[in-house]
């Protein structure tokens, strides 16, 4: 029997990826970025056993069975089983995964991302592969490419038909911006109502928007964010990060019908966020939101206490608009 277990980090994107150009092998019509999240209570640990006795594949989500048969779900294994290295049968024998998330999933904390770069990470040391673990873990979930990496991450979108160029590459180490931190604010931690992989399908058949952004401000503003992050320009980095989640969400109303993934909590949130960042002249703290409404900030470590008091005055426990909240750092990576 082997067996091997993974940890692996959540992701969030400061460029956003929305939109496919191949949905089967998961390509997207621009690059991406995104910060992986060093947060303890904030990760997937992945087990994966493989056995000769074993008599089919299974796998185990938050302790409870699920269906194998998820298509992402065989690509991933399909995939590891083909580029895996081992010589002596091995190949042939079942695998059971166990997975677990401790956070909410599929509210728009990027919990398939880190899911999907853990089990690609684990079956990958399983059955060793030795090519690249991001390639794999896209055709899982495209933004799982990102998780597989510490620090700020580039998921390139490359230009191959078949996708092998469309990999992440890590920009920098956590330890580049040791005073970068995160608050994510917990609005709701229910499932969305429509998944990443069916909005942004309808966003490409029905957004011009979209278009738009994907030919003419991602190219410009994802070189400016690469550029932001090496110079740790924070002012710079704020400013793209809330025009650019501000954008998708755009693109997402401008989707017909439209995905709508922001509550009235979430916008109250991002105004108090503007205002503070006039009040104190300086884009102090950035927001962030993928698809749900929970929010996400970066912040400098020093702004810290001066934040954490803002929110709770303005969304103090017990009131109607309650929030919780989850601090962190930036990040490690994988722990194998
Ligand atoms: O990888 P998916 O299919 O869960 O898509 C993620 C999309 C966003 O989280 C909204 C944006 C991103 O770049 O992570």
């Amino acid at each position: 029997m082997n067996i091997v277990t993974c940890t692996a980090p959540v992701n969030i994107a400061v460029i956003k990826y929305w939109g496919k150009r191949n949905e089967a092998l998961i390509l997207p019509i621009n690059d991406s970025i995104s910060a992986s999240l060093d947060v303890a209570q904030l990760c997937a640990k992945t087990t994966v056993m493989s056995c000769p006795t074993f008599d089919s594949d299974r796998i185990w989500l938050n302790g409870r069975e699920e269906s194998i048969d998820n298509e992402r779900l065989q690509s991933c294994i399909r995939n590891i089983k083909r580029q895996g290295t081992l010589s002596t049968g091995m190949e042939k024998w079942k695998v059971h995964i166990c997975s677990i998330n401790n956070f909410p999933t599929a509210a728009g904390l990027a919990s398939s991302a880190a899911g999907y770069a853990c089990l690609s990470t684990a079956l990958a040391k399983l059955y060793k592969v030795n090519n690249d673990i991001s390639a794999i873990a896209r055709t899982g979930s495209g933004s799982a490419c990102r998780s597989v990496f510490g620090g700020f991450v580039r998921w390139y979108m490359g230009v191959d038909a078949e996708g092998t160029d469309s990999i992440a590459k890590q920009i920098v180490p956590a330890s580049h911006w040791p005073e970068m931190r995160i608050i994510i604010l917990v609005v709701d931690d229910l499932r969305k109502k429509i998944s990443s992989a069916i909005g942004m399908q309808r966003s490409v058949q029905t957004s011009e928007l979209l278009r738009y952004r994907a030919e003419h401000c991602v190219p410009k503003r994802i070189e400016e964010m690469h550029q932001a992050i090496i110079h740790k320009n924070f002012e710079k980095f704020a400013e793209l990060t809330i025009k650019d989640s501000n954008q998708m969400h755009a693109v997402c109303l401008d989707t017909y019908p439209p995905c709508s993934y922001l509550t009235d909590v979430s916008h109250a949130i991002s105004d108090l966020i503007h205002a503070y960042n006039n009040a104190v002249h300086s884009t102090k703290v950035a927001y962030t939101n993928d698809a749900g409404p929970n929010t996400v900030l970066y912040l400098l470590e020093k702004n810290v206490p001066e934040i954490v008091g803002v929110l709770q005055h303005f969304f103090p426990p017990g009131n109607d608009q309650n929030i919780d909240y989850i601090r962190g750092n930036l990040p490690s990576g994988i722990i194998p």
